[in-house]
């Protein structure tokens, strides 16, 4: 049997804020990444996406690149304030004009495109009026993605509501390190709620139209490995696998929280609150696949020390770096863990384990590898971008996924991230994750990485030449 399925998708993927610029061009509304990362000291060297590398201007140019390297998808994100730019009601039509371009120009060179609805760019309009946290959100939510459906729908077959709630709802309502900056664990708790009722909803009016797709959901998928066997360490383990993993995998594939965390934060906090009827919203309106975002593993250790009950009950945060319920595990690094430069644990067999916890837990739903790749600076020689670690990274993923495929999983497809060197929300352009070069002292002048070579081969083989 042939190791990757003959329907199987070699793709890449990108997101609006990372790579479009144009940031206040022909009618766009300003985003919450837009304004936050104007804010002096909130990026690295004040990086922000007015500019990103220009693909709003480039985007044919960027198309050609991908064509020629054989790609068969390209995922990327719509900006919402592109499109409305109060967030609801008025239409912007030269920013509706945009992604129809992109479109068409993909699929005039058989690339197939996979939408990301929402890749962390709220419009600022809603959230003065109080984001996530509020129920209406969800409602705009379902009317942005109404008007995608309408405008894409007759051309688009693949499609994403969220990417990666646990980082944009961790980092914006606990950590605090991404907008709105707040730091409150019961804060958070209730706006994530509110994304999951907007994702049901917006999976609901999918249904009520008549594209002929499939509609799914990018969460990351981080595998957690106790430090020791010590009873403490495995249930410390068990811990954070219920509230970095199932907290954002069991609502949207069971339609249901995790029993016992549930029980926890409602006594701790009362939330998330609930109108009758979420649930079964969430229940009758599973997703068609799930698309899984795979980079490291994470080591835990226990925490003794504190325990949830002394946490602060108005749920403000304690300290930064977990996302609450704080003392009760950490992450610590692995003694026998290779890293790369920014800390993260290289470990390809997570991407097996991990499509195999997904299996056992929720059933045979279809997969995509929606992000997987390698941050790194990349060493340029005699003017050749040489970078073999990303080639060694993403090969042993696909290992990885090659031997999940032969132990029954339903993969559809692999989307590198990135398809293109980008702007990172908070590492500037130093940490590259791209198949393509852009060189920032020429005119974000495009230049093909020897990856990009490498790819084409793996695409061109279906995976056999990698
Ligand atoms: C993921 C994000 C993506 C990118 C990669 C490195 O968390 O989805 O936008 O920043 O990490």
């Amino acid at each position: 049997m042939a190791a990757f399925p003959d329907n199987f998708l070699w793709g890449a993927a990108t997101a609006a804020w990372q790579v479009e610029g144009a940031h206040d061009e022909d009618g766009k509304g300003l985003s919450i990444w837009d304004v936050f990362s104007h804010q002096p000291g909130t990026t690295y060297q004040d990086t922000n996406g007015d500019v990103a590398v220009d693909h709003y201007h480039r985007f044919r140019e960027d198309i050609a690149l991908m064509a020629e390297m054989g790609l068969q998808s390209y995922r990327f994100s719509i900006s919402w304030p592109r499109l409305l730019p109060a967030g609801r009601g008025e239409v912007n039509e030269a920013g509706v004009a945009f992604y129809s371009d992109l479109i068409d120009a993909l699929l005039a060179n058989n690339i197939e495109p996979m939408i990301t609805l929402y890749h962390w760019d709220l419009p600022q309009a809603l959230q003065d009026e109080g984001g996530w946290e509020s129920r209406a959100t969800a409602t705009a939510f379902v009317e942005y993605a109404r008007l995608c459906y309408a405008r894409y729908g007759d051309r688009v077959k693949r499609w994403a509501t969220f990417n990666e709630t646990i980082v944009f709802i961790g980092h914006g309502y606990i950590t605090g390190s991404h907008p709105p900056s707040v730091n409150n664990t019961a804060r958070a708790i209730q706006a994530c709620h509110h994304v999951f009722v907007a994702h049901a909803l917006a999976v609901q009016a999918f249904r009520n139209t008549d594209i002929q797709g499939e509609i799914g959901f990018v969460n990351v998928l981080q595998p957690h490995t106790p430090l020791t066997q010590s009873a403490e360490d495995i249930a410390a383990t068990e811990l954070a696998d219920a509230i970095h993993t199932h907290w954002f995998y069991d609502p949207i594939l069971k339609g249901a929280y995790p029993e016992e965390l549930l029980e926890q934060t409602q006594r701790l906090w009362g939330v998330p609150q609930c109108e009758p009827g979420d649930m079964a919203l969430l229940r009758d309106n599973r997703c068609d696949f799930i698309g899984l975002n795979y980079y490291r593993r994470e080591t835990v250790a226990a925490n003794p020390g504190e325990t949830s009950t002394q946490a602060n009950h108005s749920g403000e945060r304690q300290s930064a770096g977990e996302f609450g319920f704080k003392g009760l595990f950490k992450f610590v690094r692995n003694p026998q863990g290779v890293y790369t430069d920014w800390d993260w644990e290289i470990w390809p067999q997570g991407l097996t384990d991990g499509i195999m916890m997904i299996k056992a837990r929720y059933g045979d739903i279809p997969i995509y590898i929606t992000e997987n790749g390698l941050g790194a600076k990349d060493p340029i020689v005699d003017g050749e971008v040489v970078d073999d670690p990303r080639i060694d990274y993403l090969r042993m993923h696909i290992d990885a996924l090659e031997n999940a495929i032969a132990m029954g999983a339903d993969v559809r497809g692999y989307y590198p991230w990135s398809f293109i060197d980008l702007l990172s929300w908070l590492n500037g352009y130093k940490k590259q994750y791209g198949f393509v070069y852009v060189d920032h002292t020429q005119n974000l002048a495009r230049k093909r990485k020897k990856s990009y070579y490498w790819y084409q081969n793996v695409i061109a083989s279906h995976g056999e030449q990698r």
